[in-house]
């Protein structure tokens, strides 16, 4: 990396962003992946956006369920935002190997975290390439208010993952 990369990656870490546990599901196909680049676009209709990098297993899940389902995570669940956010489905069930525990939704297919503060059920009414990721909008068809607390936000020790 260049000084002026170098430079460019120190100021955008300036821009805090919340950590979400993004899942999708398609028949016999899951994945739970952590999501930092995030953000509401729209109040009516409820839309937010999430950039996924085409490497992703979910990206391609994503586009054929043409659903997803976001969980806004609190601070005690670092560890998971971590492990969704190493592991890939590519190579492993990430929802049994760390036991994560599920939730039925209400109008979309993709499962719900039980531990998360939020789980925001979307379905997909939008996306384009932005750059090297692809930007999913999607519109909140359900919401569930699960519990109070600190949405967990980049960390020094995510930061250098995301
Ligand atoms: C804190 C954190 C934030 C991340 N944010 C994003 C993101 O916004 N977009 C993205 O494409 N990948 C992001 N990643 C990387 C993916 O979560 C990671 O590559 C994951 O292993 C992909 O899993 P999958 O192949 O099962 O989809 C992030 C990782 C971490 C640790």
């Amino acid at each position: 990396m260049n000084t002026k990369e170098k430079s460019f990656k120190q100021a955008l870490k300036k821009i805090a962003n919340t950590v979400a546990i993004v899942t999708c599901e398609n028949g016999e196909r899951r994945d739970a992946t952590t999501v930092a680049w995030i953000t509401k676009v729209s109040n009516v209709p409820p839309l937010i956006m999430i950039s996924v990098s085409s490497k992703r297993y979910i990206h391609n899940l994503i586009s054929e369920a043409k659903e997803f389902n976001v969980a806004i995570i609190g601070e005690e669940l670092e560890d998971l935002a971590l492990f969704c956010g190493t592991k890939t489905a590519y190579d492993v069930d990430k929802f049994n190997e760390w036991n994560i525990e599920t939730m039925k939704p209400y109008l979309i297919s993709s499962p719900l975290i039980k531990s998360a503060l939020v789980n925001l059920e979307c379905t997909l009414v939008n996306k384009f390439e932005v750059g090297d990721h692809t930007a999913f909008i999607g519109e909140v068809v359900a919401a569930h208010n699960l519990r109070e607390g600190k949405p967990l936000i980049v960390t020094d020790r995510l930061c250098t993952l995301d």
